[in-house]
């Protein structure tokens, strides 16, 4: 079988004639020429009309089609290095047109419009270049993630979404009726990663999770996908190694793979080239110290009042903006004190107070985007943390059996897909990392 054109692969139609199925990006005027932009969901190109080759009945009736009109072009791909486009530097010369549908009054015109209205018309926004190429983004870093595990041996095996009770703190669960009893939407798969290992060593599930974070900020969505590798026989150092090379394999993927989206995306990719082992480690400790000289040091007063922290805080995102741009790689924190962190983990050897805990904090003021941990190991430990932040006991019995059979020490991570997109495409905000984001103040579309 032949592969029929799409833009994406325009370079290997150089000097054939082919036929663009797509929608009308935008239309310029200019003389006898018209330039149109097309976009056909793999790519955007040029295709010029020219009024005395193609007529004028053909001319007017393609200079009058309105934004986001379904169309089929056709005519011959030639090079032109001055041709914008992803990929750019390729135009087609039209010869026939079919038009589907002239599209009239199509709302989002390149003006620019409030995000608010953008939202409300998300599913017409995805087909805006910048959306389509951080949608394009996204689907290579799942890839990325699903190709590192499946080669390094890790067997992925799917967690259940409703689940009898919470893992990540109760505060932000979503509540669902389950026949007669409540249930809720999972907030991580991990504990029952943890039951997996013990049946294949090294497993993975990757799939949409759900929290009621009752914050608006640039960082959390109600819903969002989480890759969460968990692995027996590994502890606290052994997870940091694989952390690193699980996420610089995500980063180098994405520039080889993704360098026209990228660019659309005017990202600065020296700092993505940056991203390979090893990573710089601190502890909690040691970025406590850092933040108090930083705020010492700063005129600012605004600063000086976003960073306050003492030892004992978990880090709001001024602090992992401030000490992330000490470092031009993601920076691992590890033994972050066991109050502010899930009841899991594991302690420090001699040092209750603080958990055998590492979050991965992304460059360029992106904050965390892996949280994990080596887990508790003893029955007896675990069962007192439980009672500690009175979780009901009875749901975890199945979780604690893990340790009385067979307990062996044991790590695992979760990375957030949306926050890890955010960073890698340079945007601001994680709702458009998202196709159709749930936060607080959005279900719709
Ligand atoms: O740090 P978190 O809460 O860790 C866990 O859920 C562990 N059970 C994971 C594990 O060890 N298997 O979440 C992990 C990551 C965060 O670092 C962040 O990237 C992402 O999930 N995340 C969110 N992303 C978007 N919106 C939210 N509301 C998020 N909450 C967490
Ligand atoms: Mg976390």
């Amino acid at each position: 079988m032949t592969t029929p054109f799409t833009i994406e692969r325009i370079a290997d139609f150089v000097g054939q004639r082919v036929t663009v199925k797509g929608w009308l990006y935008q239309s310029t005027p200019k003389g006898k020429l018209l330039f149109l932009r097309l976009r056909d969901g793999t790519g955007i190109t040029q295709a010029v009309a020219y009024r005395p080759e193609v007529g004028d009945e053909l001319f007017e009736m393609l200079a009058h089609l309105g934004q986001e009109s379904s169309l089929m072009v056709t005519g011959t791909v030639r090079a032109n290095d001055r041709a914008p486009g992803t990929p750019k530097g390729f135009e087609i010369g039209i010869e026939e047109v079919e038009v589907l549908q002239n599209a009239v009054d199509y709302p989002i015109t390149p003006k620019e419009h409030g995000v608010e209205f953008l939202m409300d018309n998300r599913h017409l926004w995805l087909r805006s270049s910048q959306q389509w190429a951080i949608m394009r983004v996204r689907t290579t870093i799942k890839r990325a993630i699903v190709d590192f595990l499946d080669n390094n041996g890790f067997l992925n095996i799917d967690t259940p979404i409703i689940t009898p009770s919470a893992a990540e703190g109760t505060s932000n669960l979503f509540e669902v009726q389950y026949f007669e009893d409540k249930a809720y939407l999972a907030q991580t798969g991990q504990l029952y990663n943890e039951a997996n290992i013990m049946a294949f060593g090294k497993v993975y599930c990757f799939g949409p999770t759900f929290r009621a974070e009752k914050s608006k900020t640039r960082r959390h969505l109600a819903e969002f996908w989480m890759v969460e590798p968990e692995m027996a026989f590994h502890d606290l150092d052994d997870l940091m190694a694989l952390e690193e090379q699980f996420v610089s394999y995500i980063v180098q993927t994405t520039l080889e793979k993704r360098g026209p989206e990228l660019e659309l995306l005017n990202r600065d990719v020296a700092a993505l080239r940056n991203v390979t082992p090893p990573f710089p480690r601190i502890s909690y400790d040691e970025a406590i110290e850092r933040l108090h000289a930083i705020r010492a040091a700063t005129d600012d007063p605004k600063l000086k009042d976003d960073l306050a922290i003492e030892w004992g805080d978990d880090f709001g995102s001024p602090h992992e903006t401030e000490l992330t741009k000490q470092f031009d790689k993601p920076v691992f924190v590890h033994g972050y004190p066991t109050a502010v962190k899930a009841f899991y983990m594991e302690p420090w050897p001699g040092r209750p107070e603080v958990c055998k805990s590492v979050d991965l904090l992304a460059p360029e003021g992106y904050g965390e985007i892996i949280g994990g941990s080596e887990r508790m190991s003893d029955p007896d430990v675990l069962l007192a943390a439980i009672r500690r932040h009175e979780l009901p006991e009875a749901n975890y019995q199945w979780y604690i059996d893990l340790r009385r059979f067979g307990s062996v020490p044991h790590s695992g991570f979760g990375l957030g897909l949306e926050r890890t997109v955010a960073w890698i495409c340079g945007i601001d905000h994680i709702r458009q990392t998202s196709p159709f984001p749930r936060t607080l103040s959005r279900l719709t579309p």
